[in-house]
């Protein structure tokens, strides 16, 4: 497993980290047993940074992950999110008021309450789950987190982009507010290469990769008319003909591999993650995982040869935005 600086942090993690959402029960049913199965295959294979959030059913996954931990001696490092308060509406409007959703009480309450999950008297990195760029004027809670990390809690601050609105975080990192900032960016999704992928070079910010593979589709394991099952998010989110539209682009994407010579006999996931790190202000990119199977695929793309610029560049072509998604039809 090849690691990557986490920015100016000074710690070193894997360029494929876990993405434990689906631990939370939220993407359909989950085993316990086979998330747990799951985090020691990663671990195993090298896997040094963990993706997760209270809203991953409420604390289950962090709390998987804990039972984890506590079984290894390797030193794993923990990203965890913090939602606002109200949770909804979700991402903030514009007219949301920065201390009702996010103030110092209701922080330190809830960094209690992540320290409590995750079995630990210090977080690596805590992450605001969302954002929105009325606050960047006036950013108390991130003032209130470094209260928080200057007494020892928390290691590293962090935003999750709204997906809505991803760079509403620049403006913030160039003002050095954000250790590490968490981004949507994979084939279809290339905004961040314009703007915040650079400032993150130029700042020294820590980019965790989430979404490489489009909630799945990217893998190229869909085919049109797939309907995902009530309690999967992801029946929201392809809501309507999404899947089929989504299906038709990855059945281009698959074409341009094939014409290009596949010389390297990458799989659809395959191309999907070496794509995300050949921009090389990632530093980590975590793969939704949920159980050993693909830990042991995503894992492993690490140790294959690098992709080509030329493949980069033809993927380039396959730029498809449309972050307005995640609220459903
Ligand atoms: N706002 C936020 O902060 C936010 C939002 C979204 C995600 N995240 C984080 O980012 C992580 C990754 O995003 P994501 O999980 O939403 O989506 P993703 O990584 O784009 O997709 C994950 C899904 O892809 C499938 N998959 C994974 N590896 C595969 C492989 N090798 N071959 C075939 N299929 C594979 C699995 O689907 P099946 O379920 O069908 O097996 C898996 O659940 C999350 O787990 C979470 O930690 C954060």
């Amino acid at each position: 497993m090849k690691k990557r600086a986490f920015g100016k942090t000074g710690l070193n993690v894997s360029e494929i980290g876990f993405g434990a959402w689906a631990l939370g029960g939220q993407w359909g049913g989950q085993d316990d047993q086979e998330s747990i199965a799951a985090l020691h295959k990663a671990i195993d294979l090298g896997c040094n940074f963990i993706d997760t959030a209270q809203l991953y059913g409420d604390g289950r996954s962090e709390r998987v992950i804990a039972s984890v931990l506590t079984e290894r001696s390797e030193e794993v490092h923990v990203a965890t999110k913090t939602p606002p308060d109200p949770i909804l509406p979700w991402p903030p409007s514009p007219y949301c008021i920065v201390d009702e959703r996010y103030s110092e009480k209701y922080l330190r309450k809830n960094v209690e309450a992540r320290l409590k999950n995750l079995g630990t008297d210090c977080i690596d990195v805590l992450q605001l789950h969302t954002w929105t760029r009325a606050w960047n004027s006036d950013p108390q809670p991130l003032q209130a987190l470094r209260k928080i990390r200057d007494e020892g809690k928390i290691r590293f601050i962090g935003i999750s982009t709204p997906e809505q609105d991803q760079n509403s975080v620049v403006e913030l990192m160039q003002q050095g507010w954000l250790d590490v900032v968490q981004v949507i960016y994979n084939i279809f999704e290339q905004e961040p290469a314009a703007e915040l992928l650079p400032v993150a070079q130029e700042t020294g910010t820590a980019v965790i990769v989430r979404v490489v593979f489009d909630e799945g589709v990217l893998t190229g394991k869909y085919n049109q008319g797939h309907r995902f099952p009530d309690g999967d998010f992801r029946s929201r989110y392809f809501a309507g003909d999404r899947v089929d539209r989504a299906v038709g682009r990855v059945k281009k994407i698959k074409e341009e591999i094939e014409d290009f010579g596949n010389p390297k006999g990458f799989s659809l996931a395959d191309v999907a993650l070496k794509f995300v790190l050949a921009h090389s202000a990632v530093s980590t990119v975590i793969p939704g995982i949920r159980n050993s199977l693909q830990a042991e695929l995503n894992m492993g793309v690490s140790e294959k040869m690098d992709m080509s610029e030329e493949l980069v560049d033809r993927l380039r072509q396959h730029y498809w935005h449309k972050g307005v998604w995640y609220g459903g039809k």
